[in-house]
């Protein structure tokens, strides 16, 4: 099979770009990524080598850039390219739209007229919303976004879902709850909490503290999507978790214990606008029809990621400079988190 994947220098993409090669070393995979501030061809070094690796630099809103490669005769495309980061689309929300709905409106076209077998746009659980106490985001849950990413994000399914009813195209959808592993960029909460506990600064702690996340060990995900490339059926959409539901505040007690640091780096500070509250996934879809189920426990999850952070010091190094330290000011001066 030849790939065209998307996003694939960003966090997950990267991930999934690395277990395909291990797990498919037949398929020819393309990666086209813009590289915005969270792309890193850093997390692909063990892939350039390979002859079934090939790298593009591009928009996936650039539709000549697309078709050329699709030429190439490319048998699936999966679409991780996204501005991924819910703080950032509070505070400057025009990429979202840009890149999350345009852009994927743009390769579902280019797709489209080349007739492409596969597209899998990658979404995921935030498009449903807010939960309350009890109950899980099934496939059927009403589609309720609250921030301008999620907002964005359903808007892209709601067009990959239009394209297939309408042009009968191949379209699947994968919609995973929070991700966490290595080459996560050190916004999001864990890869934050780690390399600033491993620096002993504080960790910032939103509103309560007890937003609930459902968490899922990347290469679960990865091994999902795989599953839902080869075995998913057109036009179905596939919610992904592993069933680890934790507070903001539980789950980082846990990388204070594994990491042996103290509760007083914790730093409560303003919360999210808009902040949604718990979600929950239901994956019985995906494990009663594609047969998949995820490996990685919590607690095996956050030692391999803790022990990766440790022992990369020199790949968030770089990163923790320059835009991300002008984004951390921004985001954090405000929220009162005082000493970065
Ligand atoms: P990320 O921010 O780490 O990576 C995004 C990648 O997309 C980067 O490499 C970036 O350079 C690239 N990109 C951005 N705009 C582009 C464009 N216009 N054209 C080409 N490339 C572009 O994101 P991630 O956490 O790896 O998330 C990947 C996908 O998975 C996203 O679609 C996101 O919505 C979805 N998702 C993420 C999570 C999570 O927990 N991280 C959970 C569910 C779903
Ligand atoms: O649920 C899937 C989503 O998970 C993905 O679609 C998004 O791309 C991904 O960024 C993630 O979104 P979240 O907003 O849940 O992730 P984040 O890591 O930003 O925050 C996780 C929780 O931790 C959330 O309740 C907010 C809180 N938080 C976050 C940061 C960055 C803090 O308390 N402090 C922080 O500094």
């Amino acid at each position: 099979m030849k790939l065209l994947i998307t996003g694939g220098a960003g966090f997950i993409g990267s991930n999934f770009i690395l277990f395909m090669l291990e797990h498919h070393p037949d398929y020819d995979i393309i990666n086209l990524d813009k590289l915005t501030y969270a792309g890193n061809l850093e997390n692909l070094v063990s892939a350039a080598g390979s002859r079934h690796y090939t790298f593009i630099r591009g928009d996936i809103a650039d539709a000549k850039l697309v078709h050329d490669i699709l030429d190439t005769r490319v048998d699936a495309v999966i679409n991780f390219a996204a501005e991924s980061h819910v703080d950032r689309s509070i505070l400057e929300p025009a990429a979202f739209i840009t890149t999350n709905i345009l852009g994927t409106q743009i390769l579902l076209d280019c797709a489209r007229e080349k007739r492409v077998g596969r597209f899998i746009q990658i979404s995921t659980d935030e498009v449903y919303g807010s939960l309350g106490p009890s109950g899980r985001f099934s496939e059927t849950t009403c589609l309720h976004p609250n921030s301008p990413y999620s907002a964005s994000k359903a808007s892209a399914d709601m067009i990959a879902h239009a394209y297939y009813e309408t042009f009968g195209m191949p379209v699947m959808i994968t919609r995973t709850s929070n991700n966490y592993g290595p080459y996560q960029f050190p916004e999001k909460l864990l890869p934050l909490a780690v390399t600033n506990l491993l620096e002993d600064r504080p960790v910032p702690i939103y509103g309560d503290g007890m937003n609930v996340r459902d968490w899922i060990f990347v290469t679960d995900n990865a091994e999902a999507i795989d599953l839902v490339l080869h075995k998913g059926k057109e036009g179905e959409v596939y919610n992904i978790g592993a069933g680890y539901e934790s507070t903001n505040k539980a789950l980082i007690d846990s990388v204070l214990r594994l990491m042996g640091k103290p509760e007083s780096l914790i730093t409560y500070v303003k919360d999210r606008p808009g902040h949604d509250r718990r979600y929950a996934i239901d994956p019985s879809k995906i494990i009663n029809e594609l047969g998949w189920s995820p490996r990685t426990s919590l607690d095996q999850g956050l030692k391999a990621t803790i022990d990766w952070y440790s022992t990369h010091r020199a790949w968030w190094d770089r990163i923790k400079s320059g835009e991300y330290l002008a984004y951390y000011e921004k985001n954090y001066a405000v929220k009162g988190l005082k000493g970065y």
